[in-house]
């Protein structure tokens, strides 16, 4: 976008920030709910602690928007998804107008018209891409798809399995995610969770792990039983197989980052199997929680090479360390690389791959952080 700004709104959102503090969320949620009373209903029940999801993610988004190219796959995805919500196009204008109101009312006298309009246009672009891409969707595609849990398996204290069953088929690839809501546990509370499974069935199978404090993984691994309601929002996420490539693969996978690779190996069988090296890391022994699976896969596949790499638990004889550093070891040249995890291990495994010569472009990677 030759003609927007973005260095101007991005030096005009930092001044709020600064000046505003964790005001500017109050603001942007008290004109939008107070003016728009029928979009409340959209977010959580409970936004006293200010977990703020969107308008973060709103200004880092519109603030980039010079580089829209590269933006809108991703901004397609995101108004395809934000029909969950019940969002329409015509609650955009009316978001952009909160954010517009909250960001002149902290900016005070620093506030211009060419500011107004810069911000007008970017919002314009973004809001454009995603609520366009909702509509040409809208009339094939439903805004969420309903399932039941029929099965938690409680593997670890922190960790659980779940079979789910849509009412429908949910049209994922293998190796992507979807958003979920435990509409009965925790209405309104959206989260990206990983088959792991390959898709084309009702039955879904998805691997949680709790993080400390947050609702919707504590939810699902804590409190979730058969007969709990969830709704999926669509499929989400670039770490899917190249259907035309024969290459070789390379998975790499941080605990629950082991839910894309099983879903993919499983793709990659139904496909006619193709070599493939999975490395999963855990902290501890306790941690392999599918290990069973782990082993029946590598005993059923010849194409396939299972290392299970422990980074702190004395007691483990196979390899030990951080799994990417031991699968960085390997010569990887050629090969499609898939990494998931936590964003740490994410991040420094792409390093050390990187530096032991794979093409960056080659590596498909997911952080299991907030989207
Ligand atoms: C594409 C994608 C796919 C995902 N797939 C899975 C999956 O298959 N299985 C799975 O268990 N999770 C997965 N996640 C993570 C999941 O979406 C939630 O972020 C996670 O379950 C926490 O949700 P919550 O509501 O419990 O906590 P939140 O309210 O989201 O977070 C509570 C606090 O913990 C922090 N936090 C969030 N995630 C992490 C983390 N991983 N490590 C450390 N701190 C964190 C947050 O910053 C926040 O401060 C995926 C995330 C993405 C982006
Ligand atoms: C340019 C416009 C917009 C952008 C860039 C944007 C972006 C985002 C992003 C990145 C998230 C967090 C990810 C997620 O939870 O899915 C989010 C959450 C959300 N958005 Fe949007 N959004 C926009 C407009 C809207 C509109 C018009 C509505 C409808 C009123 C809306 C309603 C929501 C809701 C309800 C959430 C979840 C908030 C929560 O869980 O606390 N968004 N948005």
């Amino acid at each position: 976008m030759a003609d927007i700004d973005t260095a101007a709104l991005k030096d005009n959102f930092a001044a709020v920030a600064a000046h505003g503090g964790d005001g500017v969320a109050l603001y942007f949620y008290s004109y939008l709910f107070l003016k728009y009373p029928e979009t409340r209903d959209m977010f959580p029940p409970s936004m006293t602690r200010q977990r703020d999801r969107l308008v973060g993610a709103l200004v880092r988004i519109v603030t980039n928007v010079d580089k829209v190219g590269e933006l809108v796959p991703y901004l397609e995805d995101l108004g395809r998804d934000h029909r969950k919500f019940g969002a329409v196009a015509a609650h955009y204008p009316a978001v952009g107008e909160a954010l517009l109101a909250t960001l002149a009312h902290f900016s005070g006298d620093d506030w211009t018209s060419e500011l107004q309009e810069n911000w007008t246009a970017a919002y314009g672009v973004v809001s454009g891409a995603m609520s366009g891409a909702a509509e040409r969707v809208a009339q094939d595609e439903p805004a969420w798809w309903d399932a039941d849990i029929i099965n938690v398996d409680r593997r670890t204290f922190d960790i659980a399995v779940l079979k789910v069953r849509t009412n429908t088929v949910h049209p994922y690839a293998a190796g992507q995610s979807f958003s979920v809501e435990p509409s009965t546990l925790r209405p309104r509370e959206w989260r990206l969770y990983t088959p792991a499974n390959a898709p084309g069935g009702r039955e879904i199978e998805l691997h949680v792990r709790l993080i400390d404090g947050g609702p919707v993984s504590t939810a699902l691994v804590r409190s979730a039983a058969a007969g709990d309601k969830l709704r999926l929002g669509p499929p989400f996420g670039r770490m899917k197989l190249t259907q035309d490539s024969d290459s070789p693969l390379l998975m790499i996978a941080g605990s629950t980052g082991w839910a894309p690779m099983k879903a993919m190996i499983e793709q990659v069988a139904r496909d006619g199997g193709r070599r493939t090296h999975l490395y999963f890391g855990a902290r501890s022994i306790r941690e392999i929680y599918d290990r069973k699976v782990l082993e029946e896969l590598s005993d059923r596949y010849p194409w396939l090479t299972v290392v299970i790499a422990v980074s702190d638990d004395i007691r483990w004889d196979g390899p030990r360390g951080m799994v990417g550093d031991i699968a960085a070891e390997g010569e990887w040249a050629g090969h499609d690389v898939f990494v998931c995890g936590s964003p740490a291990m994410v991040e420094a495994t792409i390093k050390r791959l990187i530096s032991s010569g794979v093409p960056e472009q080659r590596i498909k990677f997911e952080e299991f952080g907030e989207a």
